[in-house]
């Protein structure tokens, strides 16, 4: 079936007791709010999904997901659906400027040597090797340290690109060019106009999948600095409030939390004060 047959094909849209039957999961599994102003939205999302599967329309798709179990296979692919995985390199560079200019000489000012930091919605990865980049030139001028990225994501169609590290080269635009040179190779294919991060640095970062809705974060020892950026627009306040709760549960004391810079954490309940610009440290 080609795609426009496929789309007038699915062009009768999502009845509204199944939007409201998706919105609500959706809520409830990730968080992520979804208004019925969103509905174009998701139908627009959904309809990949669909040609995936097969299944002809909404209310069926809807039928095979909420009658006949169906969620326990498709719940995975809803989110990777639903989900927005904007990303950049060096997105919001003025964190990771404070990064090498406060939180790390006062994490070692600490006693800390073995950081570990952690890229809460990572998307595709650019965020975690953004830092690895960061990490590496500042492990130069301080040899005794020694660091490992977290990745996590609620998308695993996001993680598997993470993993492979391999970029359109306008990706790698924001990176200064002196990093470039040293973290970033060419593709095997020149052809592809893409470009792969330095096997050293992807070294550093270990990817898993992670619902921030999870009541535990099981990622094993408390992290040092938190990354939690552009995710949190997505949620309510009493969702947001749980979420930085508890990764603030998983951040050592005098930890770094970095938010993004349209997200404001005001109002919220948290051991945490503010240091910078959408920058807090746990007290
Ligand atoms: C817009 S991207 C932000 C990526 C990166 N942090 C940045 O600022 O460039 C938001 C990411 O959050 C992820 N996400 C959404 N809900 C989530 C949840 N409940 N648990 C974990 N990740 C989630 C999405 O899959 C998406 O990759």
């Amino acid at each position: 079936m080609s795609v426009a047959e496929a789309r007038q094909y699915t062009d009768t849209g999502i009845s509204p007791k199944n939007f409201d039957r998706l919105s609500r999961y959706i809520y409830e599994y990730s968080g992520i709010k979804m208004p019925p102003s969103k509905r174009t939205m998701l139908e627009g999302r959904l309809r990949r999904r669909l040609r995936a599967t097969g299944i002809g329309t909404f209310d069926d798709y809807c039928d095979y997901i909420f009658k006949y179990d169906g969620l326990e296979r498709e719940a995975v692919h809803l989110m990777d659906a639903v989900t927005t995985n904007k990303t950049d390199f060096f997105r919001e560079p003025k964190h990771f400027e404070h990064m090498v200019d406060h939180a790390l000489p006062t994490l070692i000012a600490d006693g800390h040597r073995r950081l570990r930091i952690w890229s809460s919605a990572a998307s595709i990865g650019a965020e975690a090797y953004t830092i690895a980049m960061v990490m590496e030139d500042f492990l130069k001028g301080n040899g005794n340290l020694e660091y490992s990225i977290l990745a996590t994501d609620l998308s695993t169609e996001v993680l598997k690109i993470a993993r492979r590290g391999v970029y359109p080269q306008s990706m790698i635009t924001p990176v200064d060019p002196a990093l470039r040179k040293r973290y970033v190779l060419e593709a095997k294919d020149p052809e592809r106009g893409e470009v792969r991060i330095h096997p050293r640095l992807r070294a550093r970062v270990g990817f898993a999948r992670l619902n921030l809705m999870d009541e535990k974060y099981e990622i094993g020892d408390k992290t040092q600095i938190v990354f939690c950026r552009n995710v949190l627009i997505y949620f309510d306040k009493p969702t947001q409030q749980k979420v930085l709760r508890r990764l603030c549960d998983n951040l050592v004391t005098g930890g770094f939390l970095y938010v993004g810079h349209s997200e404001t954490i005001t109002g919220l309940d948290l051991p945490v004060k503010q240091v910078a610009n959408t920058v807090f440290r746990r007290v």
